[in-house]
């Protein structure tokens, strides 16, 4: 059987790492994969996380099965950070390995009990979403998103297709840090956003994987937060990969929000069953991690500052890059870039000329011209923007 199948694709954002590291040019960068590196171009363990894990190995905790839907606790702390501690939402969390498992999570109930709804995209939006999707099932349509004129949001269009989706369908929104474009709505927008969603019986799902990385903890929750009205039905994937660097722990969770206790309750069962036939019950290293340092203010206080360090680096970067592509000439007006959030930066640059920097110089970057400006660092930048420079 296996002799008749063909070769698979290969992933268009973790595939380029394999190709990255191929690469024998001692000037290569990688500014494909949503990686974080410092200023030396490491991606650090944060010293919050291994202050915690040095706590949880003199815990001697056991290593029998977690719950099914992860630890109460670690719920508990994943609602405070998306709500806020005085919420009083009815909402549920299970537990999942990474972000990308709590999106299949919810792929998978949404599949099972409301094989109807369809799922609306943005376009462009992370390239892996419409795949875990579809492969759970579900139909994939989408909406308009990024205006390529502007660099910016295309708010009409994108409001316009909204209202032209049949109650019951899922919107999927990017909490923050929108993963390709760096372009997020404004609040003003988000509640507009929350209107249309509710008028027309929405259910908004906002995968929420760069919670701090935009403006802040909290001031990146400002967007989900006003879609928290009274009644909702809501779901969160949340990940703790870039906010925590905990990528390769696979922790992240599913929060669903209905509109009592009592419902929330019986979607969690359900969530369950889903968890229990895809992974049977979820890792518990990066679960305790996280757990640990939200629960104990001195952790806090140092992660919420590593937190504050990496977006101002990345911040930072955002304005160098500008500044040193203006001082080679570029003529093209890149100030988008500064006003981009989050890791990533949409640079308009096309397959040709992303082809040209894999080829030409070994910068990796993703084919839509997505670049991680998190992987930008002093050492690099004049070697990329050379390179950048020379196709602009
Ligand atoms: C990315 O977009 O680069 C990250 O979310 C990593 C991944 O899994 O694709």
């Amino acid at each position: 059987m296996f002799e008749t199948l063909q070769t698979a694709p290969t992933d268009p954002i973790l595939g380029l790492t394999s190709a990255f590291r191929e690469d024998t040019n001692p000037d290569k960068i990688n500014l494909g994969v949503g990686e974080y590196r410092d200023s030396d171009g490491k991606t650090p363990v944060f010293a919050a996380v291994e202050a915690a894990e040095k706590r949880l190995v003199d815990q001697k905790l056991p290593k029998t099965y977690l719950p099914i839907d992860g630890t109460p606790e670690h719920g508990v702390a994943v609602r405070e950070l998306l709500f806020g501690a005085t919420s009083d939402l009815a909402a549920v969390t299970a537990q999942a390995p990474g972000g990308t498992g709590a999106l299949r999570l919810a792929a998978d109930f949404f599949h099972a009990l409301f094989p109807k709804a369809r799922l609306c995209l943005s376009e462009p939006t992370w390239a892996n979403h419409p795949k875990v999707f579809q492969a759970a099932g579900m139909e994939v349509v989408t909406y308009p998103y990024f205006d390529a004129a502007t660099d910016g949001l295309d708010f009409e269009a994108m409001t316009a297709a909204l209202e032209t989706l049949t109650p019951g369908d899922i919107v999927l929104l990017h909490g923050c840090c929108h993963n390709p474009t760096g372009v997020d709505p404004s609040i003003e927008q988000w509640k507009r956003i929350g209107d249309i969603l509710a008028d027309r019986h929405l259910i908004p799902f906002v995968d929420f994987a760069y919670q701090g990385l935009g403006d802040g903890l909290l001031e990146d929750a400002g967007g989900l937060r006003e879609l928290c009205r009274p009644g909702v039905e809501l779901f969160v994937a949340s990940s703790f990969s870039k906010n925590f660097g905990l990528y390769r722990e696979r922790i992240g969770a599913l929060t669903a929000v209905a509109s009592t206790p009592e419902a929330a309750q019986v979607v969690l069962s359900h969530l369950k069953i889903a968890a229990r036939t895809s992974f049977s019950n979820p890792p518990a290293h990066g679960s305790a991690i996280v757990t640990e340092i939200l629960g104990d203010s001195e952790l806090r206080k140092t992660w919420e500052e590593e937190v504050a360090l990496m977006r101002n680096r990345i911040n930072g970067m955002r304005r160098l890059l500008v500044q040193s592509l203006a001082d080679r000439g570029v003529e093209k007006d890149l100030s988008f870039i500064e006003r981009q959030r989050g890791m990533f930066s949409f640079s308009g640059l096309n397959p040709q000329q992303v082809e040209i920097l894999r080829d030409k110089h070994s910068i990796y970057i993703v084919g839509s011209g997505r670049i991680n400006v998190a992987g930008i660092t002093p050492h690099n930048l004049d070697y990329l923007c050379d390179a950048l420079a020379s196709i602009l």
